[in-house]
């Protein structure tokens, strides 16, 4: 398998492959990657010829006070769970190689203002600005994306509606760990401690899956989640919230698709998770 460092070396690649008639298939990810990324790179696998992985912590999406130096990395790790799945080629470009002096930059409004928004108001731009990058670099016909990461699910589906990039976004579903914690890069900062303590995440969505039904007012599966969280001692809640599943704002009845999502700091670590329901 090839591990790419250069725009100009997958563009080559790109290329050829191109001119062989094959698709392209391309899961974005930051690396140090999981069973949740492999679901993606599976998927990938299989509905594509060709399979590109980028592994890039994009410096433009992480907050001043955020973990950008502390993010977890494991190329040689990540470089093997790629091969055993089939991968055809890793893109990992270092900072400099993505990012020279930037002044041109993707934004999408409203739905990157609400959620994780709220905490993080430049995360979803620089997400935005590097998935741009990173579709005018590989060109896929398909691009794989975790439900995990509902909001920016959505964003990424608005953004490729909105500017039209040629590409098929594909959502993928949660990940979990056995005992319901969605795998995550970030898992890895929590004592075991607090490893228990992020179970309480899982429990509280399963409380909001027995509470919402057609018709019910939101604040009401809000107030019984909220209860559930707020009795483990090293929870904070930072939102529970229940959005439209289209444009990411809040609603007061549960009358169309809705995302309930919610993020929860666990000691220092920030966790998030989500359901999404449709009216049957
Ligand atoms: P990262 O957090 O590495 O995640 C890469 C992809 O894996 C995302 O689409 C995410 O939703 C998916 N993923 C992570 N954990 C998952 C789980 N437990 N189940 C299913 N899918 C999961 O998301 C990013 O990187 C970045 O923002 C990126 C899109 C790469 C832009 O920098």
């Amino acid at each position: 398998m090839n591990v790419i460092n250069t725009v100009h070396d997958v563009r080559s690649l790109v290329n050829k492959w191109r001119k062989e008639g094959y698709t392209i298939g391309f899961v974005p990810t930051m690396g140090y990657l999981h069973e949740g990324h492999a679901a993606l790179m599976r998927r990938a696998r299989a509905e594509n010829d060709k399979v590109i992985v980028s592994i890039f912590v994009n410096p433009a999406q992480f907050g001043e006070n955020e973990d950008l130096d502390a993010y977890p990395r494991n190329l040689e790790g990540d470089t093997s769970l790629c091969d055993s799945i089939g991968i055809d080629a890793i893109f990992a470009p270092d900072a400099t190689e993505m990012y020279h002096n930037p002044k041109a930059f993707v934004d999408i409004i409203d739905l990157s203002k609400t959620l994780c928004g709220v905490t993080r108001p430049i995360h979803f731009k620089g997400v935005c600005t590097v998935v741009s990058k990173l579709f005018n670099i590989v060109q896929p016909n398909n691009a794989y994306f975790g439900q995990k990461d509902a909001q920016q699910l959505a964003i990424i589906r608005k953004m490729v509606e909105d500017l039209n990039f040629p590409v098929t976004i594909i959502g993928v579903p949660i990940v979990r760990e056995e005992d319901g914690l969605a795998k995550s890069s970030r898992n890895t900062y929590l004592s075991p401690a607090e490893r228990k303590a992020a179970t309480i995440l899982y429990k509280s969505i399963q409380v909001g899956q027995t509470t919402i039904a057609p018709g019910s007012s939101t604040s009401s599966i809000i107030h019984a989640m909220t209860d559930v969280i707020n009795t483990e001692p090293l929870a904070d809640i930072d939102y529970v919230s229940i959005v439209d599943a289209v444009t990411m704002q809040p609603v007061d009845t549960i009358d169309r698709p809705v995302l309930i999502a919610l993020a929860v700091y666990i000691g220092h670590t920030r966790l998030i998770d989500n359901f999404s329901y449709e009216l049957h």
